[in-house]
C-alpha cells in the first residue's frame, strides 16, 4: 500500500526501529553495493571482503578500505540522513532507534546521537589479537599500523562475509519489541538485517519501505518507490 499517514497511526506508546542501506548514502555520492556501476561490479566480495581475502591478501584488503575511508572527505550527509537524525532528536534514542548496514559516518554526521553500525565503521580499526581494542582512525592503514595497547597488527573496523554483525542480541530485544519499522535503501539480500523486517513483523510492528526500485523489495504494509533523500524529508512519521 501507498503511505497513509492515518494507518501508519503512530501515538505516545509507539517505538520505531529504522534499519538503513547503501541507498540512504547514494544521493551523497558514494556507489552502493548492487546496483549498476556498484561496488561489487568491480571487485571480489570473496577478495575484499571476507577473512580469507584478507589472510591471502592483506594489502589488497586494506587498500581498498583505505579507499572507501578516502572517498568520505568528498562527502556529505544528504537530507535523508539529516531527516532521519531530525526524528531521533524529536522521539529520543528509546523510540527511534537507527541501525544500519553502512559503514561511512553520514549518519553520525547529519547529527544522529545513537546509530548502531552493524556492519562496522570505515573510521575505526582493530586490533588482530584483541577484538576489543578498536581505535578510531583516519587516514591510511597500513601493515605497520599498529595496536596501541599491545602492538599487534589491525584490521578493518568492518564486518565481512562469514562473520557475525555486531550488537545482533540488542538489535533482535529492539525489533521484538517494535510497533513501527522501517527500512531504506537496502535491497534485503544479505542476511542477518534482510530478516528484521520478519521479525518486526512478527511482533506485530507496521512496515514501510522505502526505495525507488519498488520491484527489487519484498512486500511491506506501505511502500515510497522514490529516493530516500526526496520521500523522508517531506513524511510525517511520528
Ligand atoms: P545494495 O547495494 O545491495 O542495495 C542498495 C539499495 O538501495 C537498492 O535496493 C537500491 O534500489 C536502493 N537505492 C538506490 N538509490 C537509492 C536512493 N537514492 N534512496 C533509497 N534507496 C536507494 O546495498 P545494501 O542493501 O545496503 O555488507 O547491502 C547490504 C550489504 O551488502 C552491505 O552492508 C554490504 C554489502 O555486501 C558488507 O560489506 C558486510
Amino acid at each position: 500500500m501507498n503511505w497513509n499517514e492515518q494507518e501508519w497511526h503512530w501515538t505516545n506508546e509507539s517505538r520505531m526501529v529504522i534499519l538503513t542501506g547503501a541507498g540512504v548514502s547514494a544521493e551523497s555520492g558514494i556507489a552502493t553495493f548492487r546496483d549498476s556501476g556498484g561496488l561489487w561490479e568491480n571487485h571480489r566480495v570473496q577478495d575484499v571482503a571476507t577473512p580469507e581475502g584478507f589472510i591471502q591478501d592483506p594489502n589488497l584488503v586494506i587498500e581498498f578500505y583505505n579507499q572507501r575511508r578516502a572517498e568520505l572527505a568528498g562527502v556529505n550527509p544528504n537530507p535523508a540522513h539529516l531527516s532521519l537524525a531530525a526524528l531521533q532528536k524529536k522521539l529520543g534514542e528509546e523510540r527511534c532507534f537507527l541501525i544500519t548496514q553502512n559503514i561511512d559516518d553520514l549518519h553520525q554526521r547529519a547529527g544522529s546521537s545513537q546509530v548502531l553500525a552493524m556492519h562496522g565503521e570505515l573510521k575505526k580499526i582493530r586490533c588482530l589479537n584483541n577484538k576489543n581494542h578498536v581505535i578510531d582512525f583516519e587516514g591510511k592503514q597500513t601493515r605497520d599500523t599498529l595496536c596501541p595497547e599491545c602492538s599487534s597488527l589491525m584490521r578493518p573496523h568492518i564486518v565481512w562475509f562469514g562473520e557475525t554483525p555486531f550488537e545482533m542480541d540488542l538489535i533482535f530485544e529492539r525489533l521484538r519489541n517494535c510497533t513501527h519499522f522501517i527500512y531504506i535503501g537496502t535491497s534485503s539480500v544479505v542476511y542477518p538485517a534482510a530478516g528484521f523486517r520478519d521479525i518486526a513483523r512478527s511482533s506485530g510492528a507496521k512496515i514501510l519501505c522505502i526505495n525507488p526500485d519498488g520491484s527489487g523489495v519484498p512486500s511491506s504494509d506501505f511502500l515510497i518507490v522514490e529516493k530516500a533523500g526526496e520521500a523522508l524529508p517531506a513524511l510525517k512519521l511520528a
